[in-house]
């Protein structure tokens, strides 16, 4: 005969609803135990077991719920690969001393993929014959960078730590450094994302904001990720780095009214009505190649390069935000730190889900 200890809500017990431990013997059904009156001795044994068991239940569940988001961890490779944040590290101090806008790409390529189905390096997949990726989506086509500075990272990796370290963990290591290489701040990075095996480049569409977005639509999709206003507003101080192409900024320096006029003439003298798509301009004209807070101050100059970046200081909600972090660069370090790692834990695929892709740019 098989017994078994299962959790039964004590009708015997009428006026207080507890939990109680009560032994159900399955093989004979005698769970009418549960609807016996009991003697004071066995009640009061029931309610401080109901209540051990309670607090035990909210504990585990405490624990439980914990352990999920904890799942993502700095120490996550500390064992396995020990040398991989100095791996990161000295590709990037390589690549961002050659070509700064290269740490402006890589940042771009973490928020990029972490929008679109969570952190799992889905944007790093290339097309095959039975999948459209994202690589080709309209945020990305012709204008995101920096595939091959992962690829590289992977590649030295591989040689040292085998078939052990994701690619969307890797992209979240450089997306760091690529900030503290151009002078901003440095941040724990959590680690233990896998890598998806298929990307969508309907969920890039759907996912990615466009230059054209108001305030409002902003809030909302970074909402829909679990990033709020501060999240939102910090994180965009990313574009003190970086360029946009004519095609991204043409909108907001011919159309918009909020807008110097100085600067939107200087702007347009590069980006003509037509043609030119592909000509760059500087985020931040003030110092395009240093992580600092004069973005913010570009924007309540109405000197903003986009339409999308304009919006955060236009009379709206995060207006007190930008002046903030337009006098107060260890606030805007504190927020944006605390905001990247917020974005790295957009939906990872932990444990056992997704895999460790051996390259980058197909599933295994
Ligand atoms: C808030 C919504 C955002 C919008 C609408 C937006 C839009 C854009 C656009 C249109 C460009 C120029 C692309 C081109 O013309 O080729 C760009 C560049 C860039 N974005 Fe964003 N972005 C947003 C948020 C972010 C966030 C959260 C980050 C990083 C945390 C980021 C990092 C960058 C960087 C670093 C560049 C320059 C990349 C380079 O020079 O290669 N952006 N963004």
């Amino acid at each position: 005969m098989r017994r078994i200890e299962a959790v039964c809500l004590c009708a015997c017990v009428p006026t207080l609803h507890l939990l109680s431990l009560v032994p159900i013997n399955i093989a004979d059904r005698r769970i009418d135990r549960c609807l016996r009156p009991l003697s004071p001795t066995q009640y009061s044994t029931m309610v401080s077991k109901g209540f051990l068991f309670a607090a035990a239940a909210v504990f585990l569940s405490l624990l439980a719920s914990a352990a999920r988001a904890q799942q993502l961890s700095p120490s996550f490779y500390a064992t396995t690969c020990t040398n991989l944040e100095s791996i990161v590290s000295s590709v990037m101090s390589e690549v961002v001393g050659r070509d700064p806008r290269m740490g402006a790409s890589v940042i771009r390529l973490f928020f990029h993929d972490c929008f679109v189905n969570g952190c799992d390096a889905s944007v790093l997949l290339d097309d095959t014959p039975t999948m459209v990726g994202e690589k080709n989506a309209a945020g990305n086509m012709n204008s995101l960078r920096g595939y091959e500075v992962i690829d590289t990272i992977k590649t030295v990796v591989e040689v040292s730590c085998r078939a052990t370290v994701s690619c969307a963990d890797i992209i979240a290591l450089a997306a760091r450094d690529a900030v503290s290489l151009l002078g901003g701040p440095s941040w724990a990075v959590p680690m233990g994302r896998r890598d998806s095996r298929t990307a969508s480049m309907a969920a890039a569409n759907a996912n990615l904001p466009p230059a054209s977005d108001s305030i409002n639509s902003l809030v909302a999709k970074f909402a829909a990720k679990g990033l709020d206003l501060r999240d939102l507003t910090a994180l965009s101080g990313a574009h003190t780095v970086g360029a946009a192409k004519c095609s991204s900024f043409r909108p907001h320096v011919y159309n918009d009214a909020n807008v110097d006029p100085a600067f939107a003439m200087f702007r347009q003298r590069v980006c003509p009505k037509s043609g030119g798509d592909a000509t760059l301009a500087p985020l931040d004209p003030t110092s395009p190649n240093r992580f600092d807070v004069s973005f913010y101050r570009d924007l309540m100059a109405r000197r903003a390069l986009l339409h999308s970046d304009q919006e955060l200081y236009n009379n709206g909600p995060a207006d007190e935000l930008v002046r903030l972090y337009s006098y107060n660069g260890g606030a805007f370090n504190r927020d944006f730190a605390a905001a990247m790692v917020k974005l790295g834990n957009v939906s990872p695929l932990t444990g056992t889900a997704g895999e460790v892709r051996l390259n980058c740019r197909r599933a295994n």
